[in-house]
């Protein structure tokens, strides 16, 4: 996404007189609100989609992955004990591969006919990726059904892979990291307030989370 906000003319956030802008338009008469340069590369539903994506995608999922993760620790007094110890980076990937946010990769639609595993996707067809799948690929990771925060050989996909790898994963990472280790270390009860099996989690079969996670401290 291109802007015009350089330092030198960095928008107040506030609307100034005359300005024109209207949420569904990125193009304003005041110079202050342009979200365009001047070669304007992206459509307006490009520009649309990317704020979207931006906003909704990493909000959903950071929140489901202190939720996800957190329950994952409380249900596993070994691996609660050992996070208790602090939440490092190694920590943060093993929560990402045990319960990924996303556990599907957005759509994917061929160009042309591709045979995957001996089956001919044709094109154009919607392609489901399981990152879910992988990350308990016996194949591919060690006991995938242990919670082992001390994995380090982890190549999980929960950020995606290639050109379209996460735009927030670093700061995705450091949230979780400060998110879970603070609430760790400032209520080191914290423990779950119903059974797990009664834990209440959204209908969605892409995005896994939680709608609320009782917890008593
Ligand atoms: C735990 C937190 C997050 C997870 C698990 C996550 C996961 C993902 C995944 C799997 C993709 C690739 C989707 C695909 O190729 O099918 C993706 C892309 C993206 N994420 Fe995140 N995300 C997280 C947080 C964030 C945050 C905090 C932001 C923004 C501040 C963000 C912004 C984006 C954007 C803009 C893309 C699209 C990148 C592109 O298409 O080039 N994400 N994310």
């Amino acid at each position: 996404m291109s802007a015009t906000h350089s330092p030198r003319s960095r928008c107040s956030g506030r609307r100034a007189p005359g300005c024109r802008r209207t949420a569904q338009s990125s193009r304003s008469a005041c110079p202050e609100h342009q979200l365009r340069d001047e070669e304007d590369r992206l459509t307006e539903d490009e520009l649309t989609s990317a704020a979207f994506l931006v906003l909704f995608a990493g909000y959903e999922n950071t929140v489901n992955l202190l939720g996800n993760g957190l329950v994952a620790l409380l249900t596993d007094p070994a691996a609660l004990a050992r996070a208790r110890n602090g939440i490092t980076p190694t920590t943060v990937d093993e929560l990402l591969r045990f319960d990924p946010p996303p556990q599907l990769a957005i759509r994917r639609f061929p160009k042309e006919d591709v045979v995957i595993g001996g089956v001919t996707v044709p094109k154009g067809e919607t392609v489901l990726l399981s990152l879910v799948s992988a990350h308990h690929d016996p194949d591919r990771f060690a006991a995938p059904e242990r919670l082992d925060l001390d994995r380090t050989d982890n190549p999980h996909l929960a950020f995606g892979h290639g050109p379209h790898y996460c735009l927030g994963a670093s700061l995705a990472r450091v949230e979780a990291e400060i998110g879970l280790g603070t609430l760790l270390t400032r209520f080191p009860n914290v423990a779950l307030a119903v059974p797990e099996s009664e834990l209440q989690w959204r209908g969605s079969f892409r995005n896994r989370g939680l709608r609320t996670l009782p917890v008593t401290l």
